[in-house]
């Protein structure tokens, strides 16, 4: 007889056990919404099913909640690979928006399509295998328009506006743009409608540099009794302005490039709201321009932002959300060197912070991350699944791994082969999405070898696979 019990005990002695086998194993889950078989058992090599469900209610067959999932591994330990994989799975759920950051550009090339040569993991085969079939949109934050005022101001000051007009140093440029900032998201129209950066015209550029000088008063604190305006630094930033007018207005310019819409350029909130109403699979790379000089905080800023808003007024329109948010190496925005700086400090923060917020939404996040140990802690204790990787056997690592997988969990990770050296992609997975087994022991999966194999595994969710020369196709023509 089979049956499923919560029961977290061995059987009593007597009872007959048998290995299980395919049918036995897939036979005991198979009413269960959201199963899903991302990989195998590394002994007995049974496919491992995992429960992958939308983030509604229980009764439509959802986790009744959103979920935060993270994957932590060393570099070329299989994370982007087994998250491609974790995304088709979620994407099976029609119903179900998701929103891949990506900023490498990784997915949005579709690297791990066949062009590696030895594994094929083509996101947009699995989701064009899927029934119904889904499409990706492809973007990249070149073909994105920014909307918010900080964003508008942070590329000003990358390309020196402030510095030319005389704030110089990091600190004095940095309260340059806030305050610049701040003047932007109070500017109006004849109506008193608020004015979006888009739509800021040359004539506004002189007033806002008027205010600004006489901010530069404040700031530099000059001699007690002048009023703001009147000082040597206002004149010193009028004069400046003069003198570089051209140049200046030409920044501008330049700057609003990214925010204009009448290029072509789709908005960031419209982005959005097509992965939270229309539920679409959107995959944003973060373009390579905006990443050469450092990590692009300002662009997640930007983005986590109009996150918020869209979430908020679908909310107030009496529309829930559901939808996951997958963010490829995590480790640049939550990890150590964010914390090295004022800006990658506050994005940290910001990205904590965001993750309670849209969790209360339906709206659930995936980080996929290199470090453990120097991640942010408010975002891993918001964390129910946690796949770990190769990595982590040593060092800080290695107690916060022991204190999640147990004695017996972490003994089982240390034997854990090394993917490297035998080509096998091992992971151990806590949470809710671990659909067999009692609860909270580790399940331990071996990643499948190909995109064909977890086809394959999964018929209830694949049609047959794609043909061979559709993927040859040049991974950008799938936008
Ligand atoms: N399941 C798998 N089967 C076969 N090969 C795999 C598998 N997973 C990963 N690989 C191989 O390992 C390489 C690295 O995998 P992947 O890009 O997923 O690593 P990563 O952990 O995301 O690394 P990084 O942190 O540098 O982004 C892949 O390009 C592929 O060659
Ligand atoms: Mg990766």
């Amino acid at each position: 007889m089979r049956r499923r019990t919560t029961l977290a005990t061995p059987p009593p002695s007597g009872t007959a056990v048998y290995p299980a086998n395919v049918e036995t194993l897939q036979a005991l889950v198979n009413t269960e919404p959201g199963i899903f078989y991302a990989g195998q058992s590394p002994g007995d090599g049974l496919p491992v099913p995992l429960t992958l469900r939308h983030f509604g209610k229980t009764e439509d067959g959802g986790f009744g909640e959103a979920v935060m999932l993270g994957i932590f591994g060393q570099t070329r330990s299989g994370k982007s690979v087994l998250a491609a994989q974790l995304m088709a799975g979620f994407a099976v759920n029609q119903r179900m928006g998701l929103l891949v950051l990506d900023p490498q550009g990784e997915f949005g090339k579709d690297r791990l399509a066949a062009g590696d040569h030895r594994v094929d993991f083509s996101i947009k085969r699995l989701l064009g295998a899927l029934v119904p079939p889904r499409v990706a949109m492809v973007t990249s934050t070149d073909d994105v328009a920014l909307e918010g005022s900080e964003a508008f101001t942070e590329i000003l000051r990358r390309e020196g506006f402030f510095g030319t007009l005389g704030f110089k140093g990091h600190s004095k440029e940095r309260e340059a743009s806030e305050r610049m900032a701040s003047m932007l998201s109070d500017l109006t129209d004849a109506d008193g409608k608020r004015r979006p950066i888009r739509d800021i015209r040359s004539a506004d550029l002189p007033l806002l540099v008027k205010d600004l000088a006489r901010f530069a008063d404040v700031i530099y604190a000059s001699r007690p009794g002048i009023a703001p305006g009147e000082g040597q630094r206002a004149q010193d930033v009028l004069a400046r302005y003069q003198l570089d007018e051209v140049r200046l207005k030409r920044i501008w310019h330049e700057s609003l490039t990214s925010f204009r819409t009448d290029n072509g350029r789709i908005a960031l909130s419209d982005l959005i709201q097509r992965v939270l109403h229309d539920r679409e699979v959107v995959v944003l790379s973060f373009s390579q321009e905006d990443s050469k000089s450092g990590v692009p905080y300002f662009l997640l800023n930007e983005i986590l932002t109009r996150l918020r808003h869209v979430i908020h007024r679908n909310f107030q329109r009496g529309e829930g959300s559901n939808a996951l948010i997958v963010l490829d190496e995590a480790h640049l925005f939550a990890g150590e060197h964010a914390s090295e700086s004022a800006d990658g400090s506050r994005t940290r923060t910001m990205l904590a912070q965001s993750v309670r917020m849209t969790g209360k939404y339906g709206v659930g996040w995936f980080f996929i991350t290199q470090t453990l140990h120097d991640f942010d802690k408010t975002i891993l204790r918001q964390l129910q699944v946690k796949i770990f990787g190769q990595g982590f056997k040593v060092g800080a690592d290695r107690e916060y791994v022991q204190t999640e997988l147990g004695p017996e969990g972490f003994a089982r990770y240390c034997s854990l082969p090394d993917p490297k050296r035998t080509g096998r992609y091992t992971f151990m997975i806590t949470g809710p999405i671990v659909s067999l087994g009692s609860l909270g022991t580790p399940l331990v999966l071996q990643g499948f070898r190909s995109g064909d194999d977890l086809v394959r595994a999964n018929p209830h969710c694949f049609a047959a696979a794609v043909p061979a020369d559709e993927l040859r196709q040049p991974a950008l023509e799938w936008a």
